[in-house]
């Protein structure tokens, strides 16, 4: 089925809107999805077609999120501070209630950010990062296998330290957890976000990525990708 309708999970956020940058230039019908109804005006004038104000930590909200939509892309992220000590972390919770609403909806495909640190993915963050934001990890861990198991055809992605800042365009992935190591902009992982979709050879499988200049270390277990782009409008 050719993909015209893709939900921005997590829009508002630093990935997100490299999200919608790459997106407004394309023809898909782009739904952006935020907490905040403050936010639905900059988010329309960064090139959404519609904005969804609503929680993914409600399910209620997820399902309508997901209503109509043939691609999910996730890029949801729990702040430090209050976010991260009341209710539940949106990684955990918040990403399995997305995964099971695009389940029940028959979403296509399901892109998810998730981070090195994550799982096998343990050795690409170093340990003091690791501990600081611990639980967050462990929400993230139970979302990917939630994910892996939900039938959705997915592509996980576990980037390394996210910077700001233009596209690299040239990011080393891996694949297999203990791969690589460093760090990467959000306008490359945006990009390979928006890519993912179109890529078959993404389908079903969870890979670390960080930029070739942020890399650290040897890399091992890298695999050569051919990402495809959407069309251009
Ligand atoms: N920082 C790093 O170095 C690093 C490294 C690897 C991976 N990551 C991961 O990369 C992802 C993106 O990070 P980022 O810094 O680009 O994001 P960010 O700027 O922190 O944005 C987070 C987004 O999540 C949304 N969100 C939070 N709780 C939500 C909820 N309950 N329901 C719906 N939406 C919710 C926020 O939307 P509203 O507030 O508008 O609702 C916001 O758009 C995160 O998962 C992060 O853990 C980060």
């Amino acid at each position: 089925m050719a993909i015209e309708t893709v939900l921005v999970a997590g829009a508002s956020g630093k990935t997100g809107r490299e999200i919608l940058h790459l997106l407004r230039n394309t023809d898909l019908h782009v739904r952006a999805m935020t907490r905040d109804p403050a936010n639905v005006g900059r988010l329309t004038r960064l090139g959404a077609d519609e904005v969804i104000v609503g929680d993914l930590l409600e399910q209620a909200d997820a399902d309508r999120a997901v209503s109509g939509v043939d691609t999910v892309l996730c890029a949801v992220g729990t702040k430090p501070g209050l976010d991260a000590l009341t209710g539940g972390f949106v990684d955990g919770q918040g990403v399995i209630n997305l995964a099971d609403a695009a389940s029940e909806a028959g979403v296509e495909r399901f892109v998810f950010e998730s981070s090195l640190g994550v799982g096998d993915a343990k050795a690409g963050l170093p340990l003091p990062a690791r501990v600081l934001i611990g639980p967050i990890l462990r929400a993230k861990d139970d979302s990917e296998t939630h994910l892996r198991e939900s039938g959705l055809t997915y592509t996980i992605l576990r980037p390394g330290g996210l910077t700001t800042g233009p596209p690299s365009g040239e990011v080393v992935v891996g694949e297999g957890g203990d791969s690589v190591s460093g760090r990467i902009s959000r306008a490359d992982v945006a990009r390979l976000m928006v890519a993912a979709p179109f890529t078959p050879e993404a389908e079903n499988r969870t890979f670390e990525v960080v930029s070739h200049e942020g890399l650290r270390g040897s890399p091992k277990n890298v695999v050569p990708m051919t990402w495809v782009e959407p069309s251009v409008a």
